[in-house]
Formats: structure tokens, C-alpha cells, sequence
């Protein structure tokens, strides 16, 4: 298959290249920060594109790229993202809306970009990366987990639009995963263990449990899957 990720130059999306490629995957490695692109793309044998998804021209170039180098996209795994934390009453209007533009828009930019290509090819694959923050909240996280409530969603609308051309949509929910994006959660003795303590099975996931189930939802195995919505979370949510 022809796969796409973006926010291939690290934690979940670097994960998800190396096992979408380990599988047999050709893999276009998209992030806004070249040289991890270039990175993950020479650890994969794929294509490095540099591209912010909040752009519209970019990300239809990266597809155009992919499309140019491999004839076709069959998946794509939406994985850029970014977290910001900070009580609701001090958070700057501007990263709000940059939080939403990443998350929210540039997951729907990317997804569109691919669609218009798979509805063509008459199929195809789309896997969103939402967080168990879909649907819990943490404090400080008013603009994060609006964004992740978002992309849940944006992942049921974008299914039920493209179920006629073959297309799935699907929503993974990472739980607390150890990641650059976790790093300052996860170093802090104190929050790790506040963090760690809603989660059953004790411990941060390691990125690649969360590509694991990135590439069965991106894989012909998945087929009657569309508009779910998948914690993979070691059991936090399972606790209500
Ligand atoms: N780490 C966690 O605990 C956790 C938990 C739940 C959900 N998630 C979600 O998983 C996804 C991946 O997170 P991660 O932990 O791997 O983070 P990370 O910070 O390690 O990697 C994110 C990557 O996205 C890229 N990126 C950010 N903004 C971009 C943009 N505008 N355009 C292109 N690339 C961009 C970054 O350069 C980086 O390479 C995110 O959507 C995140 O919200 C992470």
C-alpha cells in the first residue's frame, strides 16, 4: 500500500511509518520540521515532505507528491498534532485557534486532500488521531481536548460522507504515551504518577502499540470498520 503519515517526524507518527514500512508500506513521511521528516523518511526508505497541515496549498502539494512519486495514496494517518496546557481563564485566543488549526483543520485538510485522490482510485483508508482527551477532560486543557472532541467528530462526519466511495474514516484515542509531546508530564516524578494513576495497566504506552493499531485500521483487515472511535489507553477510560 501507499501510505501517508503526518507528523512522521516523531513519537506516534514516526512509529506508525516504521511499522506501516515494516509491513511492506511504501511511506510518505509528512511534518512541518524537515529533517525529522527526513529523518523517519531515510529510517523507512520513504518520501520526506515538508509541510504544515494548517496549509491548505502544502498539504495538497504533499499529496500531489505522493501521488507523483508511488502513482496513488492509499492510506493516510493523520498524526501531527500538538498539546497545550493552561487554565481556560489565561490561554491566549491565538493558541486556542492554533491548537484547533492543527488538530481539527489540518487533520480535515489532509484527509480531504487524500479523498479526492481515493475517491478516484475508488477506495481507501483514514485514520485520525483523536486522545482518550476526546472524550474526558483534564484540567488545563480547554483548547486540547476541544480540539480532540474535534477530531472524534470530524472522523464520524468524514465516514459517513465517504462510506459511498469506499472510503473508511476511523478515530484512534492514544491514553498516555510516551512521546516528546508526554515528555514533561512523564519526567516529573509527581505528575507522572498523577497521570499514571488512571491508567490500569500501569504505564505509559510505548508509540509503537499506538502504530499497531494506526496500521489495522489502515489495512484491508479493517474493511467494515468506519466511524469508530478506538482507545488504545490501558484501560483509563475503561475506569470511567
Ligand atoms: N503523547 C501522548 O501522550 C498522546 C496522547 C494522546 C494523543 N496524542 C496525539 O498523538 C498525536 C502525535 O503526538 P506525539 O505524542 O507523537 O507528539 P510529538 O510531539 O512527538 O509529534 C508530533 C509531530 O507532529 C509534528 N507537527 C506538529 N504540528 C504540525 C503541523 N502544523 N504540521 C505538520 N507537522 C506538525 C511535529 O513536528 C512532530 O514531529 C497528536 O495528535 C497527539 O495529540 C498523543
Amino acid at each position: 500500500m501507499i501510505s501517508l503519515v503526518t507528523g512522521a517526524g516523531s513519537g506516534i507518527g514516526a512509529a506508525t511509518a516504521q511499522v506501516l514500512a515494516a509491513r511492506g508500506d511504501r511511506v510518505v513521511c509528512v511534518d512541518r520540521d524537515e529533517a525529522a521528516a527526513r529523518e523517519t523518511a531515510t529510517g523507512v526508505g520513504g518520501l520526506p515532505v515538508t509541510a504544515d497541515v494548517t496549509d491548505p496549498a502544502a498539504v495538497e502539494a504533499a499529496v500531489e507528491a505522493t501521488v507523483r512519486a508511488f502513482g496513488r495514496v492509499d492510506a493516510v494517518a493523520c498524526c501531527a498534532g500538538v498539546e497545550v496546557n493552561e487554565a481556560a481563564q489565561r490561554l491566549d485566543p491565538r493558541v486556542f485557534d492554533r491548537v484547533l488549526a492543527v488538530n481539527v483543520t489540518g487533520s480535515f485538510l489532509v484527509a480531504a486532500a487524500a479523498a479526492r485522490r481515493m475517491i478516484a482510485q475508488g477506495g481507501g483508508r483514514v485514520v485520525l488521531v483523536g486522545s482518550a482527551n476526546s472524550v474526558v477532560a483534564l484540567p488545563g486543557q480547554a483548547a486540547y481536548a476541544v480540539s480532540k472532541g474535534g477530531v472524534l467528530m470530524l472522523g464520524r462526519a468524514l465516514a459517513v460522507d465517504w462510506a459511498p466511495y469506499g472510503i473508511t474514516v476511523n478515530v484512534v484515542g492514544p491514553g498516555v504515551t510516551d512521546t516528546p509531546m508526554s515528555a514533561g508530564s512523564l519526567g516529573d516524578p509527581e505528575r507522572r504518577a498523577r497521570l499514571l494513576d488512571g491508567v490500569p495497566l500501569g504505564r505509559p504506552a510505548r508509540p509503537a502499540e499506538i502504530a499497531e493499531v494506526i496500521a489495522f485500521l489502515a489495512s484491508p483487515a479493517a474493511s467494515y470498520v468506519t466511524g469508530a472511535f478506538l482507545p488504545v489507553d490501558g484501560g483509563w477510560l475503561a475506569r470511567g
